[in-house]
């Protein structure tokens, strides 16, 4: 999609900031949105900004995400943005630490795991881990009136127990209330944006990431090792899916290979799910209306005549337009991935659509800058939305609006097979919280299945209530997009 260098390339404006190296690294880093919102403002959809040294160039609006998620390999290389930040943490030889090839071959791998008999039996496993978790953890009765939770450790926990469940095997799941915690939570704090600009510092919780990689690596390795030796009930785990997939040249995944993409999946699934899933507690708190439509929809489709509902398949969590309409307006307000960044290996001419000044002026995003794709923007965008920063479900089924439109770009848009399974391209829409392109989601079904089930327990159980009288502000500062003080009260029904 890029087109023929101009003459005479003229670069975008830059930021103004005070302090050269640092650059705008405090107000992007404070409030990314509203930072960028205000840039479009003043220098239009295309600019660079400086971030501790590095030059970032934004492309906004449905073609400026087209720009990175649509643009070619050649090009803008994710690997060469991400792979010091991710490589630490998920180890080597796969996702970011190969060759973009191999990366594409190894989320097909994913995908052909993720079949449609796994799913279902997701489902079940999923509802009995929420079932469990209510009762051993949450503890909240008849008796015990409302009960105080932090809405986004609880869904957390249960994220993390329900992903273990049933990606990770049963192996992962049984040693979570052990050392595998300890583990993940070492992980986690060494995935941070500290760790994003600075991959190498002396401190400890930099080498507490490197040995909990090792350990955690060992055990995957012994996990597949005891199956081999030993009886296993064959589960639709990740781990078997992964198991006996060979690259196209003719090599095998070796069994570290898998314990390393099974890390990666840990890390991609944990807090994206848990932020969408504590977002749409927080606004179902704000919203009693809401949550009693949603209540509605499971009565009306799941209610047994004595008062209990029945479990739901993974078939049916697909059937459910109220449901399906929070996830996506939640997801479209708190896309939890607000920066997508990838290296610009060539020099990319930017369309004339989207350079501001002149008509006879177009910009060149030069070999060397970030080019930053940020969905978020258009998702939120007053000229594309009504009411945009509303949480309003109701957008998603009404006649007419941008938000049908877009969705139905969405589910019907091109289809392009990047080998990892046939995606909806949509690189163009302004609806877009797994990405696009080569590097799209391929955990959007699980995502979407597991917060539907997970919702739809807490909801079938208990009513919500916001603590606060205002709802919770938003906290940029980790990788991924969390509330502030989530707190909730929870009343069994
Ligand atoms: C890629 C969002 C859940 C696995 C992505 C990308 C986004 C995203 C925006 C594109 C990143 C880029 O272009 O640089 C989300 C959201 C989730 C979610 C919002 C939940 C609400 C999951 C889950 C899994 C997963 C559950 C695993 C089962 C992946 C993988 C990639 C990816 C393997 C590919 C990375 C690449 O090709 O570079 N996700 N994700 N995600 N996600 Fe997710």
């Amino acid at each position: 999609s890029q087109v023929v260098l101009p003459k005479d390339p003229s670069l975008p404006p830059v930021v103004f900031h005070y302090i050269p190296w640092f650059g705008s690294a405090a107000y992007y880093g404070m409030d990314p949105y509203k930072f960028m919102f205000e840039c479009r403002d003043k220098y239009g959809d295309v600019f660079t900004f400086i971030l501790l040294g590095r030059r970032m160039t934004v492309a906004l609006g449905p073609k400026g995400n087209n720009l990175s998620l649509g643009g070619k390999s050649t090009h803008v290389s994710a690997e060469d943005a991400y792979t010091h930040l991710t490589t630490p943490v998920f180890g080597k030889g796969v996702v970011y630490d190969c060759p973009n090839d191999m990366l594409m071959q190894q989320k097909k791998f994913i995908k052909h795991g993720l079949t449609t008999e796994a799913l279902q039996s997701y489902a079940e496993l999923m509802v009995k881990e929420a079932r469990a978790f209510f009762a051993n953890n949450l503890k909240v009765t008849k008796a015990s009136g409302p009960v105080k939770i932090d809405a986004l450790h609880t869904m957390a926990d249960l994220v993390v127990l329900s992903a273990s469940r049933t990606l990770q095997g049963k192996e992962v799941r049984d040693s979570m209330s052990t050392h595998f915690a300890k583990l993940l939570e070492d992980l986690d704090k060494g995935f941070t944006p500290l760790n994003f600009m600075f991959p190498n510092l002396p401190l400890p919780s930099y080498r507490r990431r490197d040995r909990a990689q090792k350990e955690m690596s060992d055990f995957y390795l012994s996990i597949m090792e005891k199956r081999r030796t030993g009886e296993h009930d064959h589960e639709h785990d990740m781990i078997s899916a992964l198991q006996g997939s060979v690259y196209r040249n003719g090599v095998p995944l070796t069994d570290r290979d898998i314990a390393h993409m099974m890390i990666a999946i840990l890390m991609a699934g944990q807090h994206t799910s848990s932020a969408t899933s504590s977002w749409f507690l927080l606004h179902l708190a704000h919203n009693p209306e809401l949550a009693d439509k949603l209540y509605a929809e499971q009565v009306e489709h799941f209610g047994n005549p004595d008062g209990t509902f029945r479990d739901m398949t993974f078939e049916e969590t697909k059937t459910l337009p109220l449901m399906d309409a929070c996830i996506r307006e939640t997801l479209r307000l708190h896309a939890p991935i607000h920066s997508i960044y990838r290296l610009v290996k060539q020099d990319i001419a930017v369309p004339p659509s989207l350079s501001a000044p002149s008509e006879s002026q177009t910009y060149v995003i030069p070999k060397g800058h970030f080019i930053v794709a940020a969905p978020g923007v258009s998702q939120m965008d007053p000229k594309i939305w009504d009411n945009s920063t509303e949480w309003n479900p109701a957008r998603w089924f009404e006649d007419g609006g941008v938000a049908k439109t877009a969705n139905e770009q969405y589910q019907a848009g091109e289809k392009v097979d990047y080998g990892f399974g046939v995606v909806s391209k949509g690189t163009e829409s302004p609806y877009q919280p797994f990405g696009a392109g080569r590097h799209r989601c391929v955990g959007e079904q699980f995502a979407y299945l597991q917060l539907t089930v997970l919702v739809a327990e807490i909801i079938r159980t208990y009513k919500l209530k916001l603590v606060a009288d205002e709802f919770p502000k938003t906290n940029y500062q980790t990788m991924i997009v969390l509330p502030l003080d989530p707190y909730i009260t929870i009343e069994r029904r």
